[in-house]
């Protein structure tokens, strides 16, 4: 089993995902729907990866269906005993395919911007199961997302409530509306995606609930329906999402005795941790164990947002040994994919494990750089990792990729941006193409001056 040294003097919380412990490799195969066929060759739930990998080339990113409806199934369990909805967080991987996926298993949507919104209408979500999250809403994105009947626009802040009080005056509708408190509630988590404390960006603070009461009575067509929270991504323990429900249920009692009687639900958010490495993230039925002794005296509806959680773990992201190289007493495996792809790595200092799709070449395991083809020298997707001996021309599949994967992507250095499939027991599908070089120069030319011809839509 692979030991990772930490990288970071930080105790830990810089580095998210930086391992102390053995890779717990079984388990994130389980979690990833993988395995290896008699002869060493690993396949993807049905889908021999090395075959598969000759007919797209790569680097391609795959996504397990069947590990996501697992995920799914899990946590719709864990919560069947109280009445509730489970919005996908889009923003984790929006695919079209992976979004039809959680369309037919009854989920709802969770998204923050009008592209999202386009994206959900496109693969089916009714309008009425999709919230709209986001603390910088344009007054374009807030009545697009009024005008569509959305099932709650929740507000980040009462200047953003007062706006979208004047836009549903202008549409003449009512419109459901929820307002996302700030708990102040910690959450041990890189820093960056720690969104429940005080002094941060996001959510109302919870002192001004007076105010949005106010604002509220000015509004007669906003109805508040949802009061909700979220208190930051890959969360390993529920102390913080417990904590941040005995708010939400006080902040409901404050909202209630000021007069306002409409709230249905009570929204905790996402955030709910995965294993990358050795992590030994708590089970849905953990949560549910927490939250709905908190939750359920109120009688309301429960909603939840998780993205990481459904889909991180189904994603794979094959690449291709093209060098190997030593230099300056270090040893370099350069593959086809990099920091334009996954970000993460270099982002976050995030652990993604990385298997060899072939039985391993004979040898022992070495400490390598798997670095991209990226001109930064932060173009890594793991640093002193050790692995078995690797060759030019050799596939390797990177881990835990389908949540933060693709939708974190650039075209930087004018790379294309590789396809996106679905796998399943019965085969694979491709649900976006490989990028071309005419995707990444549409609408770009090199003559801005020259005044516009008759055929352009500009
Ligand atoms: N709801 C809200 C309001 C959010 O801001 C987020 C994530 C979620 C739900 C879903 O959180 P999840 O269940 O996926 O943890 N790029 C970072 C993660 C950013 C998360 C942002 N907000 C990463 O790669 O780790």
């Amino acid at each position: 089993m692979s030991l990772v040294r930490r990288t970071e003097s930080d105790g830990g919380r810089l580095g998210q995902s930086l391992l102390t412990g053995a890779v717990n490799r079984s388990a994130l195969f389980a979690d990833a729907g993988l395995s290896r066929d008699g002869n060493g060759r690993l396949h993807l739930e049905g889908v021999d990866l090395t075959r598969l990998a000759g007919h797209v080339g790569t680097p391609a990113w795959l996504y397990a269906t069947g590990a996501m409806r697992q995920r799914y199934a899990e946590l719709a369990s864990a919560f069947a005993g109280v009445s509730h909805r489970i919005h996908y967080a889009v923003k984790a991987n929006g695919n079209l395919g992976v979004l039809r996926v959680f369309r037919d298993l009854g989920a709802g949507a969770d998204i923050v911007s009008g592209g999202e919104l386009a994206r959900c209408l496109a693969a089916g979500f009714a309008p009425d199961r999709i919230v709209f999250s986001g603390v910088g809403k344009t007054g374009a994105e807030l009545e697009a997302g009024a005008a569509a009947g959305l099932g709650s626009i929740n507000v980040e802040s009462l200047e953003e409530l007062d706006r979208l009080g004047t836009i549903a005056e202008r549409l003449g509708r009512e419109v459901p509306v929820g307002i996302r408190w700030n708990p102040d509630v910690t959450a041990e988590t890189h820093p960056y995606i720690s969104t429940g404390q005080r002094g941060i960006k996001f959510g109302v603070p919870a002192d001004q609930v007076g105010d949005a009461v106010r604002i509220l009575s000015r509004h007669p067509r906003l109805r508040l329906v949802t009061l909700a929270v979220h208190v930051g991504s890959q969360i390993l323990t529920v102390r913080p999402h417990q904590a941040a429900a005995e708010r939400l249920v006080a902040l409901h009692q404050e909202v209630s005795s000021a007069g306002l009687g409409t709230v249905r639900a009570l929204d905790v958010g996402g955030g709910f941790g995965i294993r990358y490495g050795d992590e030994q993230p708590p089970a849905p039925a953990d949560y549910a164990a927490v939250l709905l002794p908190i939750l359920q005296p109120t009688g309301l509806e429960v909603h939840l947002e998780p993205g990481r959680f459904l889909v991180g773990s189904a994603g794979i992201l094959l690449t291709r040994v093209l060098y190997r190289k030593q230099a300056g007493g270090k040893t370099f495996v350069v593959v086809d994919a990099g920091m334009t792809e996954l970000v993460r790595p270099s982002r976050y200092d995030a652990y993604h494990d990385i298997v060899e799709v072939a039985p391993s070449r004979p040898g022992p395991e070495t400490p390598v750089d798997v670095v991209g083809p990226v001109c930064e020298t932060g173009d890594f997707l793991a640093l002193d990792r050790p692995l078995p001996p690797v060759e030019p021309g050799d596939l390797l599949a990177v881990l835990g990729v389908g949540a933060y994967g693709a939708v974190m992507a650039s075209t930087y250095n004018a790379r294309l941006r590789p396809p996106e499939l679905l796998v399943d027991d019965a085969g694979w599908g491709m649900s976006r193409r490989r990028e071309t070089v005419e995707d990444l120069m549409r609408g770009e030319t090199p003559e801005p001056f020259a005044p516009p011809s008759a055929t352009d839509d500009s």
